[in-house]
């Protein structure tokens, strides 16, 4: 089915929320690292411009003309694009319709950062920086196939001259890492003096140069250990720790994420992009070809009132508080407690959520909310 007879279905649709969200996705970068399955490929000047066509087009014929309350553009890595291109991009984006104080993310490599790129970023009205630097720690830069060879801290301070929002990732558990190690990476972090931090245990994914290496996982006690550090230390530092993997100063979450973890729709345009309008998610293709032809869709999935139930939950349970009563009540008419066993929730009056100390395992939990 195509994406505009499911505009026309909208009678099977759970919930009419409007979309405020979008998502772009641009897979070029410049290095590879050892661990990265996201889409994403070398950054080639002749296909940047093909794609940034293309996505014109996608986003022409797709979008509606909904007010946006937050833009995402993802990657890969979208700091990659040189200056006409990304030019080009922000054409695209000024199509779309903005709400005045929409949160407008785009993604960095901390390699990337310069006054150059930083002064077109702001032209093009972005007001939020998301920047891959991930650790200090120069063996275990290696190791991610991340070799820096200038000062992060001169770069991030940079960057905070132009934009207050500023996200930067973290990547812990790294096999060879010790607890004194990522102590010492947690104090450098928060020297850079952030409103907010996303943090990712590192996963072995197929197909990357660590999997085909064999390089091992580290053992999962001591990742635990390492993420309760981490947990108690950002929080001792002020941080409010309000999604899984999520920590921000007040005021300062990711509107845009917390779109999906809100089970909320959203538009999703580029190679691999996905996204959830009317009654419908969908994937786009992973080939750079077929997306090229114009053949942007790949997996769609009809969202049945059961499914949307399941997602509310298992979304909205990434999120510390978790999921609230009357959100569930007012979207299906249901009670959550007459719907899914919440045995192995915590519950407030206006909420369930998962205990603290269930966090690490959350997928445990998460995964018997799914039929
Ligand atoms: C698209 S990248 C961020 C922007 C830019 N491409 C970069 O790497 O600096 C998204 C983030 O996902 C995380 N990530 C990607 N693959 C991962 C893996 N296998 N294990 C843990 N974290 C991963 C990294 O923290 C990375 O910064
Ligand atoms: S982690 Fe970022 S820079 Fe590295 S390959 Fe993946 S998308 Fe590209």
């Amino acid at each position: 089915m195509t994406l505009k007879k499911m505009k026309q279905d909208n009678l099977k649709e759970v919930t009419k929320d409007v979309v405020k969200s979008c998502y772009i996705h641009i897979p070029f970068c410049q290095k590879i690292c050892t661990y990265c399955d996201f889409c994403k490929m070398y950054y080639n000047e002749k296909l940047v411009k093909s794609y940034l066509n293309e996505l014109e087009k996608e986003v022409n014929e797709f979008y509606q003309g909904e007010m946006l309350e937050t833009l995402y553009i993802g990657g890969g890595t979208p700091s990659s694009l040189k200056n006409d291109e990304l030019k080009k991009l922000f054409e695209i984006t000024n199509s779309l319709n903005l709400s005045e104080n929409a949160e407008f993310t785009f993604e960095c490599n901390i390699e990337n950062i310069n006054e150059n790129l930083l002064k077109i970023l702001k032209e093009g009205k972005v007001n939020r920086l998301s920047i891959g630097v991930e650790s200090f720690n120069k063996k275990l830069l290696s190791i991610l196939g991340r070799n820096y060879n200038f000062s992060v801290t001169k770069k991030i301070k940079l960057a905070k001259k132009y934009f207050n929002n500023i996200n930067i990732d973290l990547i812990y558990g790294i096999n060879g890492e010790t607890i004194a190690m990522l102590k010492k990476d947690l104090k450098k972090f928060l020297d850079l003096d952030i409103n907010h931090i996303s943090i990712y245990s590192l996963i072995l994914e197929n197909n990357t140069v660590l999997k085909v290496k064999n390089y091992q996982e580290i053992d999962d006690d001591l990742s635990r250990d390492m993420y309760d550090l981490i947990v108690k230390t950002l929080k001792e530092h002020g941080y409010n720790h309000y999604e899984i993997s999520n920590f921000s100063k007040d005021g300062f979450e990711s509107r845009h994420n917390l779109t999906y973890w809100n089970n909320q729709k959203y538009y999703g345009f580029g190679l691999n992009a996905s996204g959830y309008i009317n009654n419908i998610r969908y994937t786009n293709t992973r080939s750079l070809t077929n997306y090229l032809k114009g053949s942007y869709k790949k997996d769609e999935e009809i969202i049945t009132k059961k499914i949307d139930m399941e997602n509310f939950m298992i979304l909205g349970l990434r999120k510390i508080k978790g999921v609230e009563k009357n959100d569930f009540k007012k979207r299906y008419n249901k009670e959550i407690k007459d719907i899914f066993d919440v045995s192995k929730l915590k519950e407030t009056e206006k909420n369930f959520y998962i205990a603290e100390d269930d966090l690490y395992i959350s997928n445990y939990i998460l995964k018997d909310f799914i039929e």
